[in-house]
C-alpha cells in the first residue's frame, strides 16, 4: 500500500549530517554571513525537509521567473509561489558567485549554508501584480515584499541546525516522519486541512465531513509567521489539543504543524498549500472559502476555480472543495448553501475573523460558532498573551 508520490518524484533531503555537517559548522567562521527574517528561515526548513519537493534550495532567475509569470518552475512542474533569498545592495557587495554563505537566525547561530550560484535583481511591483494580484502596500505578503533587498540570491542549501526545531515539537514531523506514521496506521487516502485561525464550527464540519470518505485526517496547521492580528501559534495550539481530545477519533486523526509562514497570496497560495500536503504524504487537500486570502482581495471561490486552470494530473493532490459553510439555525446543524434550503436570517456566518473580533471584544463565541472547551482556552491564552 504506497502512499501519493511526493511532487516531482521523490523527496528532496537537504539536511547536513555527520562529517559533512561538522565541516560546514568548521568552515562557516570563514564563509560571508546573512541574517535571515522569520519567512526565509521557515523556508531553510522546509526545503532541507523536502516539504517544498522539488526545491533544493532558494530558486534562481529562470524558475522565479518562470514561476512569477507561468506558474510552473522552468522544468514545467507547477509551482506557485517564490522561494526566494533577498538582500541588499550593501549585502550584495560582500558576495561572489561560488560563494558557501553562513545562513543564520538573528541570534548569530548558524541555521543553513548557502552554495550561491545565482545574483539577480527583480521586480518587487511586477511580482505583486502576479502573485498576489494587487501592488497595494497594504496586503501584507505585498508588504513583506517591498519590504525586501533589491537583490535575489539562488543556490541549493544544506540545513545545519534549525533554531526552531525543538518548537511545537510533539507535533513537527518532517514530511518522512508523517508519511511512516500514515504507513504504520494503514492510512492510504488522507486529507489535509491547513488553517491559520483555531478550529472553529465551520473547519469542524468540513474536515469531517472530507474525513467520512477517507483514511485519516490530519490537522495541518501553519504556525511559522502570521499577521499580527491573527492568534499566536502557541495559543491556537492547545486549541487544536483541546479540540481533537474532546471532539474527534483519535485513531483517524493527527495533528501535526506546518511550519511555514503564511504569504496571504490567496488562490495561489491554495496552490502551493496543497503541493506542500501531497510532500507531507496526503492525496486530499482541502479548500473552502477564500483559502488563503486576507481582505477583500480574492473572490470567495478563487483559490478553488485556480485548481481547474491546470490539466488533469499536473497537480498530484486531490483538492476538495466546500461551499461557505455556516449554522443554520432551522436545520440545527451545520450547512452550506448546497445542503441547507432556508433563508439566510436563520445561518450564522461563521469565519476566524469573526471568532477573533468576539474574542478581542472579551465576548465569548457562541456554541453555533466554537466548542466551548475551544472558546475557554482562547480566552485564557489571549489574556496570557
Ligand atoms: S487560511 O488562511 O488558512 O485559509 P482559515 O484558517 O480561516 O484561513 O481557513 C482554513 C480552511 O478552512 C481554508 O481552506 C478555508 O477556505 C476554510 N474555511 C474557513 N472558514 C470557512 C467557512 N465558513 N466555510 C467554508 N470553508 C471555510
Amino acid at each position: 500500500m504506497s502512499l501519493i508520490a511526493p511532487h516531482g518524484g521523490s523527496l528532496v533531503d537537504r539536511t547536513a549530517r555527520d562529517a559533512h555537517r561538522e565541516s560546514l559548522l568548521r568552515d562557516a567562521s570563514r564563509m560571508p554571513s546573512l541574517a535571515l527574517n522569520a519567512r526565509e528561515l521557515a523556508d531553510i526548513e522546509l526545503i532541507a525537509n523536502g516539504a517544498f519537493s522539488p526545491l533544493e534550495g532558494f530558486m534562481g532567475e529562470a524558475d522565479y521567473l518562470a514561476v512569477r509569470d507561468g506558474r510552473r518552475l522552468a522544468n514545467g512542474l507547477v509551482w506557485t509561489i517564490p522561494v526566494t533569498l533577498s538582500v541588499t545592495a550593501e549585502e550584495r557587495a560582500r558576495l561572489n558567485i561560488g560563494d558557501d554563505v553562513a545562513l543564520r537566525s538573528s541570534d548569530g547561530s548558524l541555521a543553513a549554508v548557502l552554495h550561491l550560484s545565482e545574483i539577480y535583481t527583480y521586480d518587487k511591483t511586477r511580482e505583486a501584480a502576479e502573485v498576489y494580484r494587487t501592488t497595494e502596500e497594504k496586503h501584507p505578503g505585498v508588504q513583506a515584499l517591498y519590504a525586501q533587498g533589491e537583490y535575489l540570491l539562488g543556490g541549493r542549501i544544506n540545513l545545519v541546525e534549525h533554531p526552531h526545531g525543538a518548537q511545537f515539537s510533539p507535533y513537527r514531523y518532517s514530511p518522512r516522519e508523517l508519511r511512516a506514521l500514515f504507513s504504520e496506521r494503514g492510512w492510504r487516502r488522507i486529507v489535509a486541512f491547513q488553517t491559520r485561525n483555531p478550529v472553529h464550527r465551520a473547519h469542524e464540519y468540513i474536515q469531517k465531513c472530507a474525513l467520512e470518505t477517507v483514511d485519516g485526517l490530519v490537522l495541518h496547521p501553519i504556525v511559522g509567521e502570521t499577521k499580527s492580528d491573527d492568534i499566536p501559534a502557541s495559543v491556537r495550539m492547545r486549541a487544536y489539543e483541546v479540540i481533537i481530545e474532546n471532539y474527534y477519533p483519535l485513531a483517524r486523526t493527527l495533528l501535526a504543524v506546518l511550519p511555514a509562514a503564511m504569504r496571504y497570496a490567496g488562490p495561489r497560495e491554495a496552490i502551493f498549500h496543497a503541493i506542500i500536503r501531497q510532500n507531507y504524504g496526503c492525496s486530499h487537500f482541502i479548500v473552502g472559502r477564500d483559502h488563503a486570502g486576507v481582505g477583500n482581495y480574492y473572490g470567495t471561490y478563487d483559490a478553488q476555480n485556480i485548481f481547474g486552470e491546470f490539466e488533469p494530473g499536473a497537480i498530484g493532490i486531490t483538492p476538495m472543495f466546500f461551499d461557505n459553510t455556516f449554522f443554520c439555525r432551522k436545520c440545527d446543524g451545520m450547512a452550506s448553501a448546497k445542503t441547507c434550503p432556508h433563508a439566510s436570517e436563520h445561518h450564522v456566518a461563521l469565519s476566524g475573523t469573526r471568532v477573533r473580533e468576539l474574542l478581542s471584544r472579551g465576548e465569548i463565541p457562541p456554541g453555533e460558532f466554537t466548542r466551548p472547551e475551544v472558546a475557554r482556552v482562547l480566552i485564557e491564552g489571549l489574556a496570557a498573551a
